[in-house]
C-alpha cells in the first residue's frame, strides 16, 4: 500500500499567513500540520509516499526532504496547476501503479491518527473508504448522504443546500478501482476534477464504498478560532521537557522549552511550547501558547496564542487568542497622542481593545 499526500493549493482561507507560506506548513504546537499527517501515515506501516506539490514545491521539499526523518520514502509529483484532488490521482497514476493507497490532504489534521481506518480498509478492501465528521457549516466541504442503514448513497461537493451535516474528511482509501472513475470525470463548476465525483461514480457503478464517522477533526477554515483550538488540543498531550536555558523563572505544568531557547525572569504556565532560539524575558506566557523559533518576548504577557518564527512582542500586555505571523513586531504605541499605529498586510484582522 502507498500514500498520496496532497500538498499543493494556495491556502486562500488562511491568508495572510499563507501569502508567505504553504498552508501545509502552518504549525500546530510548533510543528507543521503536514508532519502530523506524515507521522500518521508512517504509523500505519506504509513506507512509499508520493507528495503532490504545486507552486510551493521548494518549500515543501525543504521541510520534508526524502522523508527519511519520518521513516518514509518520499517521491515528489508535480501538479502544474491546482486542477482538483482527482486530477492529483490522475497525475500520480504511474507512481501508484496497481497498489491500494491512502490519499491524505496535507492541510487536514486528524486527532488520533488513521491506524484503525487503514486496518479496516485492509481487512475489507472496499473500492473506496471515506471518513465523515459532523460540522457546523457543511457548505465548505464534500457532504455525504447516508441511507437508513448508514450506507453512503450520495456525495456532493460544497453544496449550497447540504443534505446532511456529514462532511468528508480529507483522508480517503482506495483500491485501483478509483482510476476507472477518475478517467471518466469531467471538470466541476469550479473547474476541478473532484474526488467527490469519483467516489460518486464508484457508488453509481455499484462498487463498494464505505464510510466511518470520526470526531477530532480540523481543517483550515481561515478561522483563527479553529487554529487556536487545534493548537490547544495538541498542546494538551505535550510531554514537558526543558532543553533550553531557564533562569529565575517559574514553569508550571506541561511546558516545553526547546534547545537554544532562553527564558529568564518569567512565568510560563503550560501547556506551552517555546521554540529554539527564542528569548523570553520578564514575561508571562499563559496556557495553550505556541511560540515558534527565533522569537523574542520581552516584558509582555501572552496567552492562548500562536506566534510564528522570528516575531517579537515587546512591552505589550496583554495578547490573547491571537495568531501572529512570521517576522511580526508588536510593540506599544507612544502615549501621546493616544492612537494605534498599524502596518497590516492584506487580509489581516486586528481587534483593538478600547
Ligand atoms: C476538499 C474536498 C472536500 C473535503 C475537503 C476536506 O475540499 O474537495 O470534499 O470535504 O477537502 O478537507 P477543498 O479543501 O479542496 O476545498
Amino acid at each position: 500500500m502507498k500514500a498520496l499526500v496532497l500538498a499543493g493549493g494556495s491556502g486562500t482561507r488562511l491568508r495572510p499567513i499563507t501569502y508567505t507560506r504553504a498552508k501545509q506548513l502552518v504549525p500546530v504546537a510548533n510543528k507543521p500540520v503536514l508532519f502530523y499527517g506524515l507521522e500518521s501515515i508512517a504509523s500505519t506501516g506504509i513506507r512509499d509516499v508520493g507528495i503532490v506539490v504545486g507552486d510551493t514545491q521548494a518549500e515543501i521539499e525543504a521541510a520534508v526532504g526524502d522523508g527519511s526523518a519520518f521513516g518514509l520514502q518520499v517521491t515528489y509529483l508535480r501538479q502544474e496547476a491546482p486542477l482538483g484532488l482527482a486530477h492529483a490521482v490522475l497525475i500520480a497514476r504511474d507512481y501508484l501503479g496497481d497498489d491500494d493507497f491512502v490519499m491524505y490532504l496535507g492541510d487536514n489534521f486528524i486527532v488520533g491518527g488513521i491506524d484503525a481506518l487503514v486496518e479496516r480498509f485492509r481487512a475489507e478492501r472496499p473500492s473506496a473508504q471515506i471518513m465523515l465528521t459532523r460540522v457546523t457549516d457543511p457548505r465548505q466541504f464534500g457532504v455525504a448522504e447516508l441511507d437508513a442503514d448508514g450506507r453512503v448513497i450520495g456525495l456532493e461537493e460544497k453544496p449550497r443546500e447540504p443534505k446532511s451535516d456529514l462532511a468528508m474528511v480529507g483522508v480517503y482509501l482506495f483500491t485501483p478501482a478509483v482510476h476507472d472513475a477518475v478517467a471518466e470525470l469531467k471538470p466541476s463548476p469550479r473547474g476541478e476534477l473532484e474526488i467527490t465525483d469519483a467516489i460518486q461514480w464508484l457508488i453509481d457503478a455499484g462498487r463498494g464504498v464505505q464510510s466511518t464517522l470520526i470526531t477530532g477533526y480540523w481543517k483550515d477554515t481561515g478561522n483563527v478560532t479553529d487554529m487556536l483550538e487545534v493548537n490547544r488540543l495538541v498542546l494538551e498531550s505535550l510531554e514537558p521537557r526543558v532543553d533550553g536555558d531557564v533562569r529565575d523563572s517559574e514553569l508550571v505544568g506541561r511546558v516545553v522549552v526547546e534547545p537554544g531557547a532562553v527564558v529568564s525572569g518569567s512565568r510560563i504556565v503550560g501547556p506551552a511550547v517555546i521554540g529554539s532560539g527564542t528569548v523570553v524575558a520578564d514575561s508571562y506566557i499563559g496556557p495553550f501558547t505556541s511560540i515558534a523559533v527565533d522569537c523574542r518576548v520581552n516584558n509582555s504577557e501572552i496567552e492562548y496564542s500562536i506566534v510564528l518564527a522570528r516575531s517579537s512582542i515587546d512591552g505589550v500586555r496583554r495578547v490573547e487568542a491571537s495568531l501572529i505571523g512570521h517576522d511580526v513586531e508588536v510593540t506599544p504605541a507612544p502615549n501621546t497622542p493616544r492612537a494605534h499605529r498599524l502596518v497590516l498586510g492584506d487580509h489581516s484582522k486586528v481587534q483593538i481593545s478600547q
